[in-house]
């Protein structure tokens, strides 16, 4: 299958790998050209934290690109797939301009945001797509520009994104997305097509929701959340009022919502949140389409959510 993958992070680095490395032709398009450079030169290492052997992909096995190039590439020269992973912040900023002329394109698109928003955003810039939202649970640690390390195995949920309502929903004869789960089941992820990828991104909101901005404004791996009684209090009064924001909204979400945000900490005590990850290397975070998503909604509804707008405020004051 030939596939593009937009956005060479964490998450990125180790879908081109194994993709690279179960015999997909895959194309990765960069942000910056240094990292096109050493990807080029040295290739790309996906490694495990057990005593797994590394996976190395020599340069000569993908292509690898700046991202500006990527549309004139692909109107050349289609790819089966393009897969989304850069960060909001440059699918809003950047990517609108980039794909633009794909709007008349039939293209397939999968898109592996945390957060949300950006499902409408795409689908009225590329009104023919074929839209899908991905949810995954894999961890992945990048090490350097070109090495990422698999942290953890986790699952990948796919459903397409329906115009009619907005809501992400599986169609069972959809014969690309069932190629697609294929390539990355031979890949070597547990992947699932899913009717339920709108409850699934909710659900993932609202643990990013508490999980990150904390992590981020404490510089503490995830674990550490559990550590004292004021954290937990702190965890505790954002999951209330997300849920708030939710029951105002209508949307569903599991009656023991807060035991898994308990238990994402603990499955993933050592790990750094994306908004860690992302204040550390001193990038914009995610907080406006995670938490900045929930104000949205609360303003829709009239929900009072203070320490959500405090918390928006905090992480947000971190780059300046
Ligand atoms: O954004 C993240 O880092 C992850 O979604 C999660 C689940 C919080 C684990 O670190």
């Amino acid at each position: 299958m030939k596939i593009d993958i937009i956005g060479v992070g964490s998450l990125g680095l180790l879908l081109a790998g194994k993709l690279t490395q179960s015999g997909n032709e895959v194309r990765l398009w960069c942000r910056g050209i240094e990292q096109c450079r050493q990807l080029e030169e040295g290739g790309l290492n996906v490694s495990y934290e057990d005593d797994r052997d590394p996976i190395s992909i020599s340069g000569d096995r993908f292509a690898s690109a700046p991202i500006e190039e990527f549309t004139d590439t692909y109107l050349r020269e289609p790819s089966d797939w393009i897969i989304l992973t850069v960060k909001q912040n440059t699918l809003h900023n950047a990517l609108p301009e980039i794909l633009s002329p794909l709007k008349a394109e039939r293209v397939h698109i999968i898109c592996f945001q945390n957060g949300i928003g950006h499902m409408e955003m795409l689908r009225d810039l590329l009104p023919k797509a074929n839209l899908y939202a991905a949810v995954t649970t894999e961890a992945a640690k990048r090490k350097s520009l070109t090495e990422v390390i698999h942290a953890g195995a986790g699952e990948v949920w796919i459903g397409k994104w329906s115009v009619e309502n907005g809501q992400a929903h599986i169609i069972h004869t959809d014969l690309q997305a069932n190629y697609l789960i294929e390539v990355l089941t031979m890949a070597g992820f547990s992947a699932f097509l899913s009717n339920e990828v709108d409850t699934m991104i909710y659900r993932k909101l609202l643990i990013n929701a508490v999980i990150n901005p904390l992590t981020a404004i404490w510089r503490i791996p995830n674990g550490e959340l559990l550590a004292s009684e004021g954290r937990l209090q702190l965890m505790r009064e954002l999951f209330r009022e997300a849920t708030m924001v939710y029951d105002a909204c209508g949307v569903t979400y599991d009656e023991d919502g807060w035991d898994n945000i308990l238990e994402v900490c603990r499955i993933t005590a050592g790990n750094i949140s994306s908004m860690l990850a992302d204040v550390l290397a001193s990038r914009t975070t995610e907080i406006r389409w995670i938490n900045g998503s929930l104000i949205e909604m609360a303003e829709r509804t009239g929900t009072s959510v203070p320490l959500h707008r405090w918390i928006c405020q905090l992480v947000e004051g971190i780059k300046v």
